[in-house]
């Protein structure tokens, strides 16, 4: 039986994103004690396939999968068969001869997440397709808002910067908006999406003093990796002085995110990614007990209920 995946957003409603919030919180306890390993997953196999770089995903993702107990295979581009010019097809056509339960993918290519769930029914949990979606990041920052600043529903979310090639404000978008709030996008023309306002619900604006209007003011970095010849921009310097998010462009009481890697200097002053009142470090931080939850809300609750299911076959056939 093909079981459940997460490749967007959309395949999360409300109540969905409620419960992997709660859960999460369940583990921020659970992280507190001296013995932080549960044995929820014990027997079940994750493998992680990272064929674009990363560090917070990637780590975190990893140790979740251990704090849960469940066995971890880390794959990365390179040293693997990818380098030798193996297919993503016949790369997950391959690791699934050795039976795991879930396949975490990070891939430079949008869709690539849904073409592994062709090819496995194991789950595929998308942890980064191309400008696609990072659901685990969106899932991250709505917790990291309902710990660090209150409830979601009303607030005001502003993306600022690259918002035409992030996976993270794809995702965020989304998902800010499923648990009732009001997004904007702040950022040059050439690096808002196409129509945003009718194809994402959200207001746009190129000024980027409109960042004072919103309750969290979220950076992105400048994706240059997905910029081709970079003709979006004239230079990053310029960029810096019409965008970059500094301490004067913000008013008190505004909480700033970004989901990293930063570009010092170029989205973010240096200054205020140091400033302990930023989110950066908790969203980071945040990131391993939401990916537990995430885990735990693909694999565990069908686990318990078959482990249920045959207890009860045994008992009748007793
Ligand atoms: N935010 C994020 O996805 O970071 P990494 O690329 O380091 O995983």
């Amino acid at each position: 039986m093909r079981r459940r995946s997460l490749i967007a957003m959309s395949d999360l409603d409300r109540a969905a994103i409620a419960r992997i919030l709660r859960t999460a919180n369940r583990f921020t306890e659970v992280m507190s004690r001296d013995n932080k390993r549960v044995p929820t997953l014990r027997g079940r196999t994750v493998i992680n396939l990272f064929l674009e770089p990363s560090t917070r995903t990637s780590t975190s993702f990893e140790l979740a999968a251990k704090r849960l107990s469940a066995d971890v295979v880390n794959i990365k581009g390179t040293g693997s068969s990818v380098e030798k010019g193996e297919s993503l097809k016949d790369t997950i056509l391959t690791l699934n001869a050795y039976g795991p339960d879930v396949f975490v993918i990070r891939h430079a290519a949008v869709g690539a997440c849904n073409l592994a769930t062709r090819h496995t029914d194991s789950s595929v949990l998308n942890a980064g397709d191309g400008k696609h979606e990072h659901p685990s990041q969106a899932l991250l920052d709505l917790y990291t808002i309902e710990r660090e600043v209150g409830p979601i529903d009303g607030l005001h979310v502003a993306f600022v910067g690259d918002v035409a090639h992030s996976r993270v404000a794809r995702s965020g978008i989304a998902g800010f908006r499923a648990m009732g709030a009001r997004v904007s996008l702040v950022g040059p023309p050439t690096l808002l999406p196409w129509r945003a306002e009718e194809a994402l619900g959200v207001e746009t604006s190129t000024d980027i003093r409109d960042i004072a209007a919103a309750d969290v003011v979220y950076v992105l970095r400048m994706q240059r990796e997905r910029m081709g010849d970079g003709g979006q921009v004239p230079s990053l310097r310029e960029y810096a002085a019409r965008y970059e998010v500094t301490h004067d462009r913000l008013r008190p009481g505004q909480r700033v995110m970004h989901a990293g890697p930063i570009n010092r200097g170029v989205e973010l002053s240096g200054a205020l990614a140091d400033d302990p009142a930023t989110l950066i470090e908790r969203q980071a931080a945040n990131g391993l007990v939401v990916r537990m939850a995430i885990l735990y809300d693909l694999l565990a609750e069908p686990a318990a209920a078959a482990s249920e299911a045959q207890e009860l076959a045994a008992r009748a056939a007793a």
